[in-house]
């Protein structure tokens, strides 16, 4: 049966806060330390997902990172009320502390029940004050554990790479504890990380796969785009045939460009996915209008 064939997936990381808190920097210095190590040309290509290889507790491991703005992706998934992603890593700078978006990236992560694991970063500059940013935190309900408290706060640095591979094992060990479990065996759904329309290719969607493997010549929905998966390629450019759990891939193939957020589902034969995908664009014609009504209304 299906609880038969469930099996342990990766999990699927966002990364979290307040502008120029070093974010960007912080998952370029993961990939390339991480991802670099095994391949020769490096990363060629950005889809908007990656995954790194982690050595956890002796074993090899594998850890998804969602470099889309947090804040878009925690959006879509609440305004469906589902999980995307499994846990969330709130960047914090060391030397400007909670700040705006620090205090809306907590209270998206809360409401979506999604853990923190705190990235305590640029430690390595001279108005660092770690102590202080914990001491903030307090106040929003995250206390570190050397304080008693359950949230998990490292210390970083995204530039001298300082503490990056503590911070891996702590999500690591975070996952461990959630119920990250998926069946490759069946067929695959998930949800539009981003899509876009390229001349050449023509609709352009990055897939995370949440359930099941996705495999070139499948048929499937996206929003209410009908498609044909005719390519797939992986995070470090490669085709492949398939995507299991938890991965996210490019796929070429739809019929027209779904927004990012709507759900994705393979189905047996062109003709379920035909009626699906109508009833998916009746759907949103009919929340179009009924949009349109209430803000006559007022
Ligand atoms: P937005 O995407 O604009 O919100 O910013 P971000 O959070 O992605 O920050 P970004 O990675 O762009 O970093 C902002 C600045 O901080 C850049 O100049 C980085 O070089 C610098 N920076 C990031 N991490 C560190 C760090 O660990 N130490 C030091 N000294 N500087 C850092
Ligand atoms: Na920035
Ligand atoms: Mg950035």
């Amino acid at each position: 049966g299906d609880l038969d064939s469930l099996q342990r997936r990766p999990p699927v990381v966002t990364i979290m806060g307040h502008v120029d808190h070093g974010k960007t920097t912080l998952l370029d210095s993961i990939r390339k330390t991480k991802v670099a190590q095994g391949e020769a040309g490096g990363i060629t290509q950005h889809i908007g997902a990656y995954h790194v290889d982690v050595n956890h507790n002796g074993n090899q491991e594998q850890v998804v990172f969602l470099d889309t703005p947090g804040h878009e992706a925690f959006t879509a998934m609440r305004a469906r009320g589902t999980r995307v992603t499994d846990i969330a890593i709130l960047v914090v700078a060391a030397d400007d502390g909670v700040q705006p978006q620090t205090i809306e990236a907590i209270s998206h992560a809360k409401a979506a029940e999604v853990p923190i694991v705190v990235a305590i970063n640029k430690v390595d500059k001279e108005g660092a004050q770690p102590d202080r940013v914990k001491q903030e935190l307090t106040e929003y309900g995250l206390v570190p554990e050397e304080w008693g408290g359950d949230t998990i706060m490292v210390p970083v640095s995204a530039i001298t790479g300082d503490n990056l591979d503590t911070l891996l094992d702590m999500i690591l060990l975070v996952s461990e504890v959630e119920d990250l479990y998926a069946n490759p065996d069946r067929s695959a759904r998930g949800t539009v990380i981003e899509a876009h329309l390229d001349k050449a290719k023509g609709p352009v969607a990055t897939l995370l796969i949440q359930n099941g493997t996705l495999q070139v010549g499948d048929i499937l929905v996206a929003g209410s785009s009908l498609g044909k998966v005719r390519a797939m390629v992986d995070d470090r450019a490669q085709r492949v045939q398939v995507a299991s759990p938890s991965f996210a891939v490019e796929v070429l193939g739809l019929a027209d460009v779904p927004a990012a957020g709507d759900e994705f589902e393979v189905f047996p034969d062109e003709k379920q996915a035909r009626a699906v995908s109508s009833a998916k664009a009746d759907e949103q014609r009919q929340s179009r209008l009924l949009a349109a009504m209430s803000s006559r209304r007022v």
